[in-house]
């Protein structure tokens, strides 16, 4: 079985980063990780890929004098690696319109809310300050409107009476943990597709 050759795109601690890289171990997962680009060097997920022996970039984009010429360095890097699929897990900058059009259904995106509640930072002090119930993560086709993309997997947990956004943030992340390597795997396998738009399940 040819594996999906994947790229993980990350800005820091790259908890879920280290997700998908143990999700691939398996030997009948359809996608293996072949490079990581973090557009900072102080991002944790660096060392994480690192001791799993994948390769990792860094392209930071201080050094570039706008958005396209950032995503063109990291549309280079992805380009020489021969990656088919993105998954960003992280990553804190926004793309120029032709880089998402490029990667137009081949780049996932996580996002620690119940899109489209709550899109961009600060999204469990958005939820606590709503008074939702419950909130979650949702995995989504990255398109060029932020955060709100065509969804392919949701999880949800219980907003509790005395959550910080710390503690709300630590039961996000234990499902997102869980949801992307599924997410990833149905879409490296062809089980869901962006199609005019929307997400379609095969
Ligand atoms: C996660 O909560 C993710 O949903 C959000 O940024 C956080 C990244 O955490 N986009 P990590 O680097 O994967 O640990």
């Amino acid at each position: 079985m040819a594996r999906v050759r994947t790229a993980v795109l990350i800005s820091g601690r790259g908890s879920n980063l280290k997700s998908l890289i143990d999700a691939t171990r398996a030997r009948d997962y359809p996608a293996e990780i072949v490079l990581v680009i973090a557009n900072k060097e102080s991002a944790g997920g660096l060392d994480i890929a690192r001791t799993a022996g994948i390769a990792t970039k860094v392209v930071p984009h201080k050094i570039f004098a706008s958005r396209e010429e950032f995503d063109a360095a990291i549309d280079a890097a992805l380009r020489e690696a021969n990656v088919a699929l993105i998954a960003e897990a992280g990553f804190m900058r926004i793309h120029s319109e032709w880089f998402t059009r490029r990667w137009e259904g081949r780049i996932l995106n996580i996002h620690p809310s119940l899109l489209p509640a709550f899109p961009g930072v600060h999204v469990h002090e958005q939820a606590l300050a709503a008074g939702v119930k419950v909130s979650g993560c949702t995995v989504h086709f990255l398109t060029h409107a932020l955060d709100s993309g065509p969804i392919i997997a949701q999880a949800t947990v219980p907003v509790l009476p005395n959550d910080t956004p710390e503690t709300l943030a630590t039961r996000v992340l234990a499902e997102e943990h869980k949801l992307y390597p599924g997410a990833l795997k149905l879409v490296a396998e062809g089980k869901v597709r962006l199609e005019d738009g929307r997400a379609v399940f095969a």
